[in-house]
């Protein structure tokens, strides 16, 4: 385990400033309260994600889950996600035919050189899609000031455009349970993140923050403990 905690240590402090163990402490795992900080950097510095939705029940493929890659920019300081979403696409057309527009949103560490990807961070976000449809100018501004910096290429795409080839719209992932996998176990978190603790740690580490009973960050550590036992 002393190699792959050592891979994988190294292979994060190489390509992303997440806060994590140093060298000197190898047996201290990843904490709740890193975790979370390391999430928003996650999302902040890989820029496209797998954005899984679910076949409406119009559909053949009713209820059956769909997932394709996206583009997502963090551009609300607590968490949210800016999205753009094209009628033409197949995750829009789930997303908007469904009736509590669910999604989960999944930003994985770049594997590229890793010998084990495995032990690389990834965070699922769950939660559901507003489209903004009656925006101001201004914030509509606001949006693509934020989103094309870190998309460029979307210039040509982007909602309101008379140019673009097809009709867009922005829209909001907003995120109700988060779950997080740091990379093995041994030195990293892997579990359930609380929203509100997501929510508050962009800028830094939330050193105060205490563990309240929750919807959702229980019921996600009750099936992590089931899976332990199913029988394959
Ligand atoms: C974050 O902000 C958005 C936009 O105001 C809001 O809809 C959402 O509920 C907020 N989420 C959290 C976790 O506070
Ligand atoms: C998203 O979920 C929140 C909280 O459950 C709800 O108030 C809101 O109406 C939902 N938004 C959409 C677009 O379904």
């Amino acid at each position: 385990m002393l190699f792959h905690s050592l891979c994988s240590l190294l292979a994060l402090t190489s390509v992303l400033s997440l806060t994590v163990p140093s060298t000197g402490q190898l047996a201290r795992r990843e904490t709740l309260v890193e975790a979370a900080h390391n999430a928003r950097v996650l999302v902040k510095d890989v820029k496209t994600g797998t954005l899984a939705s679910v076949f409406p029940d119009a559909t053949d493929l009713a209820g059956r889950p769909f997932a394709m890659m996206e583009y997502h920019a963090p551009c609300y300081s607590n968490g949210s996600l800016t999205l753009i979403l094209m009628p033409i696409s197949r995750s829009a057309q789930n997303i908007f035919q469904n009736p509590g527009h669910h999604v989960a949103y999944t930003v994985s560490m770049p594997t590229e050189g890793v010998r084990s990807p495995m032990s690389r961070g990834r965070v699922a976000l769950m939660g559901n899609v507003t489209t903004l449809r009656d925006i101001s100018s201004s914030q509509s501004e606001e949006l693509a000031k934020c989103y094309t910096a870190y998309h460029p290429d979307s210039k040509y795409w982007l909602p309101g455009d008379n140019n673009s080839p097809h009709t867009s719209y922005w829209a909001r992932l907003d995120i109700d349970r988060i779950y997080y996998v740091g990379g093995f176990g041994d030195i990293h978190y892997i579990g359930p993140i609380p929203v509100d603790l997501y929510a508050k740690s962009e800028n830094g580490l939330q050193e105060e923050y205490e563990i309240k009973e929750q919807d959702g960050f229980g019921f996600l550590e009750i099936q992590n403990d089931m899976n332990e036992q199913v029988v394959f």
